[in-house]
């Protein structure tokens, strides 16, 4: 606001220049005494130029305070989001229109706002004090701009279609740089380099032809409307002059009509380059609004995050009453299941590729909402729950055993409140051997603070695993649910892991889905999934003769 009265006054000091010059002017042709004029004048240039600086600057400030807000928000709006709704937007473009359309909206605002504004006060402020000093002239010259300025309006909008498809195109390139640097090894290893590249560049070339066309109408609107303004202008010599050398207007008025006439002509072609500019501004504010469909799974603040309040020891229960889910709302993933697990112990899931297992942990994390079925833990169905309160419940070691770029000690304590923090390195190296990378960390150079690398990649796949599962072990909660946690891992490994999935099951409620016999037979109870549906359950002595079953202990073993 400050920054805007500063524009104010800024525009007003400038604006008794030519009345001044006009005095002047009277006064030399009258008196001939005009040393305090000149001071004065001087004095104004000064107090104007410095003005004018400082406007700037805040108004500056007001932009970037304004681009900040909105790239926080996108990032909140991203973390809250839920999943299928992310899945909706490529992530790459939810990149571009965080970074490039902010920049563009911050733009905006430090250019043509501040001229908007400034243009605003000028013009009113010129129209008055010309219209008091000669009111034909003005009408002359209203008239040339305001046709002038009809035309210019058309082409604005097609700045701002231009310039919303140029943005998508940048969102675009983005998304498919993403899926590129997400799948290098896959591109070199498929030699598909140029594949990429063609549509890399068919992505830019769109950002080009967009950003060329809204460049050429921009550049359209300014020429149009000066041209205009100087023509009126030439006019308003014209008439003038045969006016003064009638003896009806003061040689003194033209000029200052002259002076404020010219001053109409920068900031008018300023006005329509601003709204030029306001256009594509917009544009990236509509990309950036758009994100705001992305909806929001929390019930509360995510900022308010305090200790957990259940208890870790109770025993814990999870029931699936005839639950159905799907991805796409055309198949089933999983459809009418129904079981029941009680803690503590390990649950097992079995079931061959595609059976519809990590469904059941997508569906027990609220990645996803059953179509119809009820889900309980505890008793309570956990749709009532504020996911961000039920998923602190449960630990999940995914099935790709996700790690993040950082140091190993920043994933092993990834996600924890401060209060939690408090593992000392002894606890970290603990959680290590009992996933059985007891050897893999003393032979690290820079131990706890070695970097994982992105993903964890510059980890073997089976370190990851172990990694992930020490960070689970590392985890207090109720429930543990681990997809696959041996799949990459060797005999002696798996004994390891096994073992320590043992030991975690003996207070707590420990869901595991796999295909290895060793984890299978260490199950309390099993659930058997085929094609979506449940094809048993119960102890594993009950299930002897399930095929689904036998089958996948033989694969395995
Ligand atoms: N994100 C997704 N979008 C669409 N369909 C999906 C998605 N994830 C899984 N599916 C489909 O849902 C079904 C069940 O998948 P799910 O991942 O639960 O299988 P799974 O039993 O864990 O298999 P695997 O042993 O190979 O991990 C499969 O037919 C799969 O193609
Ligand atoms: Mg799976």
């Amino acid at each position: 606001m400050f920054a805007l009265a500063l524009t104010a006054v800024g525009a007003v000091v400038a604006l008794t220049q030519p009345w001044l010059t006009k005095t002047l002017i009277d006064k030399v042709s009258n008196e001939g005494r005009i040393g305090g004029l000149i001071v004065a004048l001087a004095g104004l240039f000064v107090v104007g130029a410095v003005i004018d600086a400082l406007s700037q600057y805040l108004l500056e400030r007001v932009s970037e305070n304004v681009a900040r807000d909105l790239r926080k928000s996108i990032g909140k709006r991203i973390l809250s989001a839920p999943l299928k709704a992310l899945s909706r937007f490529r992530s790459g473009d939810l990149l571009a229109r965080a970074t490039s359309d902010t920049t563009v909206v911050r733009q905006m605002l430090s250019t043509s706002l501040v001229q908007l504004f400034s243009v605003a006060i000028y013009g009113v402020g010129t129209l008055i004090l010309m219209l008091s000093l000669d009111k034909t002239l003005l009408l002359v010259m209203v008239v040339t701009i305001v046709v002038a300025a009809l035309l210019v309006v058309t082409v604005l909008a097609g700045i701002r279609v231009a310039t919303e498809r140029a943005q998508g195109a940048v969102g675009q390139y983005a998304a498919d740089l993403e899926r590129i640097l997400g799948s290098i090894r896959t591109v070199k290893a498929f030699s598909a380099e140029e594949d990429e590249r063609t549509r890399l560049d068919a992505s830019t070339d769109e950002a080009y032809n967009g950003g060329l066309r809204a460049a050429r109408l921009g550049a359209l609107v300014s020429p149009a409307i000066e041209l205009a303004v100087n023509g009126a202008l030439l006019i308003v010599l014209l008439l003038g002059g045969i006016r003064v050398a009638k003896g009806e207007m003061d040689i003194g008025d033209l000029v200052a009509f002259l002076l404020y006439a010219t001053y109409l002509v920068m900031p008018l072609a300023g006005l329509f380059g601003a709204l030029a500019t306001l256009q594509q501004g917009l544009a990236g504010l509509q990309r950036i609004e758009d994100t705001k469909m992305l909806g929001s799974e929390r019930r509360r603040d995510y900022e308010d995050r305090g200790a957990a309040n259940y208890n870790l020891h109770a025993p814990t229960s999870i029931e699936f009453k005839g639950v159905t889910a799907s991805y796409d709302d055309e198949r089933n993933a999983i459809d009418n299941v129904t079981f029941s697990l009680q803690g503590p112990g390990i649950a097992a899931i079995v079931g061959p590729s595609g059976a519809g297992k990590s469904t059941i942990i997508n569906l027990l994390e609220q990645f996803m909402t059953p179509s119809s079925g009820r889900i309980l833990v505890n008793g309570a169905s956990i749709l009532d729950l504020d996911p961000f309160d039920h998923r602190r419940m449960l630990t999940l070691v995914d099935q790709d055993s996700p790690l993040l770029d950082g140091t190993l000690r920043e994933n092993l304590l990834y996600g924890r409140i401060a209060s939690e923090l408090a593992a000392g390195d002894e606890r970290l190296v603990e959680a290590l051997v009992q996933s059985g990378l007891g050897q893999f960390i003393s032979e690290l150079p820079n131990g706890l603070d070695s970097r994982v690398g992105e993903r964890g990649h510059a980890l073997s796949g089976g370190e990851r695993q172990r990694v992930a599962l020490a960070r689970a072990l590392l985890t207090p909660s109720p429930i543990y649910l681990f997809d696959e946690p041996s799949s990459s891992l060797d005999v002696e490994n798996e004994r390891l892991v096994a073992e320590a999935i043992r030991r975690l099951a003996k207070a707590h409620l420990v869901l595991v889905i796999t295909h290895r016999a060793a984890l299978i037979q260490s199950a309390d109870s099993i659930v058997v999934l085929e094609g979506g549906k449940v094809a048993g359950s119960g102890p594993i002595e009950q299930l002897s003769d399930n095929d689904t079953l036998v089958r996948a202990m033989k694969g395995a073993s």
